[in-house]
């Protein structure tokens, strides 16, 4: 059994890409949100870690893989996750993705179906940015060149959770991301894709799960792609915020275990 936190690091793409890989089993590719890193699931994978071989990729500027000048898009991190299992000889995997890790997922089985086992959804969803929603992300990648990363963590901390253990957790993650990968990943959230026709055809296993208190992501996001898939486990957490692998982190074992 592979159970170390240790950071490993290999270069795809021309990026060094960070990761952790732990336990034993089934692969399982755990991908964190925005603008966070993949130590995010520390609490969650210590459950998981007799389930499944977890891949804990820090995603292009996180954490402590490298930046890379944007823009990009999630079809190019997507490829970062492709170079990064072939560098592990894992030519299949199911991958859960958390938010905008969700959104990295989805382009993963996009390009890649034929890698993947199985999909987990967690806070996340499937539809595209409206268009206010988009040009709000490029106000925030401009203040966040101007002013720095403070500023996402001051217009999301209270959005996260109502937990404010979780809030100081969380914020300190946030404050230490650099200014160029928030910015990077801001842009290649506003052009992602729709990923809806992807999910209407879907014939993997699809397991989402929610909190029924997210601010940021509402829970109606995934209830629309139970309606779209009605083969999707759906799993809502009454009293989960946005982050459940922290607030619910024995629950959302339990659901990412579906994809065993
Ligand atoms: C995230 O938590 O990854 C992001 O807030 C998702 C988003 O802004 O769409």
């Amino acid at each position: 059994m592979v159970n170390q936190m240790k950071v490993n690091t290999v270069n795809v793409n021309g990026i060094d890409v960070a990761y952790v890989r732990r336990g034993a089993g089934k692969p399982l590719v755990l991908i964190h949100g925005f603008p966070l890193e993949h130590t995010l699931w520390n609490e969650t994978a210590s459950l998981l870690v007799n389930d499944f071989d977890l891949i804990l990729p820090d995603l292009r500027g996180f954490g402590e893989s490298a930046t890379v000048e944007s823009p990009y898009g999630m079809s190019d991190m997507a490829d970062d996750l492709a170079g990064l299992l072939d560098h592990l000889e894992i030519e299949k995997t199911s991958i859960a993705g958390h938010s905008m890790g969700g959104y990295v997922a989805l382009a993963f089985a996009q390009k890649f179906q034929q890698r993947i086992s199985g999909l987990g959804l967690v806070s996340s969803q499937a539809a595209a940015d409206a268009p206010e929603g988009r040009a709000k992300r490029y106000q925030t990648a401009q203040d966040v060149g101007e002013k720095g990363v403070g500023v996402v963590a001051d217009a999301m901390t209270a959005k996260l959770s109502a937990d404010a253990g979780v809030q100081a957790f969380v914020r300190r993650m946030m404050e230490r991301q650099k200014p160029s990968a928030v910015i990077g990943a801001l842009k290649a959230m506003a052009e992602r894709d729709d990923s809806t026709p992807l999910l209407s055809t879907f014939e993997l296993p699809l397991v989402l799960l929610h909190g029924d208190a997210d601010a940021l992501i509402p829970v109606g996001r995934a209830r629309d792609i139970k309606s779209i898939l009605p083969t999707a486990r759906l799993v809502e957490l009454h009293g989960a915020g946005h982050l459940p692998m922290i607030e619910f982190p024995q629950k959302t074992a339990e659901a990412l275990k579906l994809l065993k």
